[in-house]
């Protein structure tokens, strides 16, 4: 097992630039699965998540390779149509390929997504959107089962769901005739799937507000895309640098994608310039609470901001109350805080943070990706050393972190643990 060994009370200095959007590589790649012939997607991060989606994307018959940060998708000789159960549960995103696979072969055949470390996940807007296309969806043991021909539609979702937002998508652009989807989800990675979709021929407009308009039944051919930066790797460094302390310039993100998490940070006393493609966060006086901050759909808060951001504002003065409405079990990483010292105290979908002078090291493990992000930006800014477990969910979404932090001065480096010291929790 390996751990990350953080020093903590360093002030962070320099640039740092950020990587692919996770949260766009997986649709894309699932998107590429959509016409025979050759894709090429630039600025893919090396993540397990996404050699989770090669992996599905192999056992398909497609032909899928990484090279540095390009990733080259050839879907000429698709064969298959159902993905095992064992490498559904390898990522709970996989369903994004529920779209793309039906839309290609006009049949699905896939795991039901269980819950995960956030809570239920429920597929219901999936599944809803993919029927009224014309597709019949069967459930058996856990399995689903989706064929049919599929038919341009208008879709209504009773809520901005960004995956099944992108589901039917996927499907529409395969379908004959036209789609509107109303109520879809509107944020950036969307928008960097139409670009992709727009590139294999298809012709969809509208992402990025909440009606979505697809003119299905076009030609579609391999394409070349390169991704968006990562908004909520941006996030973790900002929140990083408020914590620790110091001037960090983050580039490779457009700061309007999280202009609402700027605007705390600059409210929790940080000094924040922005250019087209970089912030600048200067942290000097230490933190001070902050209005609520609810979590919303884009463009409101992102839940996924929410862990990196709690974890900044738990040192410092004052009192923060964050109130999540995306997922039911996203504070997991408010008691491994208070095993830092931190004063916060949770209430179903509330956390109230009272902000303490210091945080001191810990061992801590992380229960999900954000999480964990969470508890590096809160051991940057403690006083002493902590050691933080569960890697494989930071692994799915941040790539050359301990680099990239070390860069920036701070004292962050990735060990090996000894068996015997896996269970050992104090220094
Ligand atoms: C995506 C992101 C994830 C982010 C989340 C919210 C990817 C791969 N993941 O996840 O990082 O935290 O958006 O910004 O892009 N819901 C239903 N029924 C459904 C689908 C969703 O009730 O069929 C609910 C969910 O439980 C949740 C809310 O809708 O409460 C939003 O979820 P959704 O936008 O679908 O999130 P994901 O696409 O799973």
């Amino acid at each position: 097992m390996q751990a990350i060994i953080v020093e903590g009370g360093r002030p962070l200095v320099g640039g740092v630039r950020v990587h692919g959007a996770k949260n766009s590589v997986l649709p894309i790649l699932a998107a590429a699965i959509l016409a025979p012939g050759q894709s090429v997607i630039h600025n893919c991060p090396p993540l397990s998540d996404v050699a989770a989606s090669l992996d599905i994307l192999r056992h398909l018959g497609c032909r899928a390779e990484q090279h540095g940060t390009d990733l080259t998708v050839d879907a000429t000789a698709l064969t298959g149509s159902s993905v095992p159960d064992a490498l559904m549960r390898e990522m709970r995103s996989s369903v994004i390929f529920l779209g793309a696979i039906l839309g290609r072969t006009g049949e699905a055949e896939l795991t039901f997504p269980g819950g995960c470390e956030l809570g239920p996940r429920p597929i219901d807007l999936h599944l809803r959107a993919i029927r009224e296309l014309g597709a019949e969806v069967k459930e058996e043991g856990g399995r689903l089962h989706c064929r049919g021909k599929l038919t341009g539609k208008e879709i209504v979702f009773t809520r901005p769901s960004v995956g099944a937002t992108e589901n039917a998508m996927l499907c529409a652009v395969t379908a004959e005739g036209t789609t509107t989807l109303h109520n879809a989800a509107r944020e950036p990675e969307i928008v960097d799937l139409q670009g992709f979709l727009r590139a294999m021929g298809a012709e969809v407009q509208g992402a990025g507000s909440s009606t979505i308009l697809i003119q299905g039944g076009r030609p579609l051919h391999g394409g070349e895309y390169t991704v968006l930066g990562d908004r909520i790797v941006a996030c973790t460094y900002l929140a990083a640098a408020a914590a620790a302390g110091g001037a960090v310039t983050v580039t490779g993100a457009q700061p309007g994608h999280f202009s609402t998490v700027t605007a705390v940070l600059a409210e929790a006393g940080c000094t924040v310039r922005t250019g087209p493609d970089w912030v600048e966060l200067v942290s000097r006086e230490g933190l001070k609470g902050v209005r609520p901050i609810h979590t919303a759909p884009y463009p409101g808060f992102p839940t996924d901001a929410q862990p990196p951001v709690l974890a900044a504002l738990a040192r410092g003065r004052g009192t923060t109350l964050f109130v999540e409405h995306i997922f039911e079990n996203r504070y997991r990483h408010a008691q491994e805080l208070c095993r830092m010292g931190a004063d916060i105290k949770v209430e179903g979908r509330v956390a109230v943070v009272s902000g303490v002078p210091s945080l001191h090291g810990a061992a801590v493990e992380a229960a999900d990706l954000r999480g964990g992000a969470a508890l590096l930006v809160a051991a940057l800014g403690a006083e002493g050393e902590s050691r933080i477990t569960g890697l494989r969910h930071l692994d799915r979404g941040y790539a050359n972190l301990e680099d990239s932090l070390s860069a920036l001065g701070g004292r962050v480096r990735r060990v090996e643990l000894e068996p015997s010291a896996e269970h050992r929790t104090v220094f």
